[in-house]
């Protein structure tokens, strides 16, 4: 069965003293190889919710390239389920083969079924999971990016009582799930920054919905929008890697690292501030990455 995992350490990410902050990085991305930092706190409270429910299918949603897709995969193998993938963009099914994320979910069995984009819009519209219920019999609903009330519990157990003593504490925001949960466990004092992968206007309104308190903010870092990277982000990665032996993911924990660090150089936090990033995982997107970008001028991430 799925077990709680053991708290994630806290790596010091040694910075240039001028600047007097401490950062650390909390490696959740270090949880599973597979089922990876954000992805197994949200899936956690929902994989114990199908079993207790008797389910013996999970289907969700997700892009070609999606974190969550690859994780809910990894969770019918290792788990005893079958698992079905709704994929945004019927074109998409051309690169079946050679897309990493799509071949590890299909060799991890997962039935991958192409949309249409304006289909993929009618993902949360009741009619529509009717609709998928006909055609795939009874199975337990995940969202788009996993975010229900019970990821929200999952991520509520990503901070513990010793990260009390950071004066903030910072993730990347995609669908707002994993923001609401750290919210939920921070103290007032604390401030939660989410840097938003995503221009969605309709972010604030979920982080509400599912947050109890008001210490947050969000910080905008799609940098030319969602998945889109370019060269000096790719540096980034690079160097933080080289320098830090701590890989990031370009799509969340690689651009709000890049915004953390132009902040610091801004001096935008007054001195002494402790800083807490959350690194959420989403390695699998690398190699994802990599093959996106094989065609162009672009250099590879490490
Ligand atoms: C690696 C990674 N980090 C952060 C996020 C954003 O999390 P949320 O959708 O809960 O805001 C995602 C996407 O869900 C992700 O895959």
């Amino acid at each position: 069965m799925m077990n709680k995992p053991f708290p994630s350490v806290n790596q010091q990410i040694p910075i240039d003293s001028k600047f007097d902050i401490s950062l650390h990085m909390k490696r959740e991305d270090l949880i599973d190889a597979e089922i990876s930092g954000n992805k197994y706190r949200k899936l956690l409270y929902n994989i114990k919710a199908a079993k207790s429910s008797n389910q013996t299918t999970l289907l969700t949603f997700g892009g070609a390239f999606s974190n969550h897709i690859a994780a809910v995969a990894a969770c019918g193998s290792r788990f005893g389920f079958n698992t079905i993938g709704i994929i945004r963009g019927e074109e998409v099914k051309a690169f079946e083969d050679s897309n990493p994320t799509l071949q590890f979910a299909k060799k991890q069995n997962m039935i991958l079924h192409y949309i249409s984009r304006s289909d993929y819009k009618r993902k949360n519209k009741d009619e529509y999971i009717q609709y998928l219920r006909q055609q795939f019999g009874s199975f337990y609903l995940l969202p788009e990016g996993g975010t229900n009330e019970l990821a929200v519990k999952g991520c509520e157990e990503i901070l513990h009582a010793n990260d009390r003593e950071f004066d903030i504490i910072c993730c990347p925001i995609g669908t707002g799930g994993t923001i609401s949960g750290i919210i939920n466990s921070s103290v007032s004092s604390q401030k939660i920054i989410g840097y938003s992968a995503v221009k969605d206007h309709e972010l604030k309104e979920v982080i509400c919905k599912f947050a109890h308190a008001e210490n947050w903010k969000i910080e905008p870092s799609d940098y030319g929008g969602y998945g889109k990277i370019d060269k000096s982000l790719i540096d980034f990665i690079n160097h933080f890697k080289s320098t830090y032996n701590i890989p990031l993911d370009p799509i969340y924990n690689g651009k709000m690292m890049y915004r953390l660090f132009e902040q610091i150089e801004n001096r935008e936090f007054p001195k002494g501030t402790k800083i807490l990033a959350v690194h959420t995982g989403g390695l699998q997107g690398l190699k994802g990455m990599n093959w996106r970008i094989k065609q162009t001028q672009l250099p590879r991430l490490l």
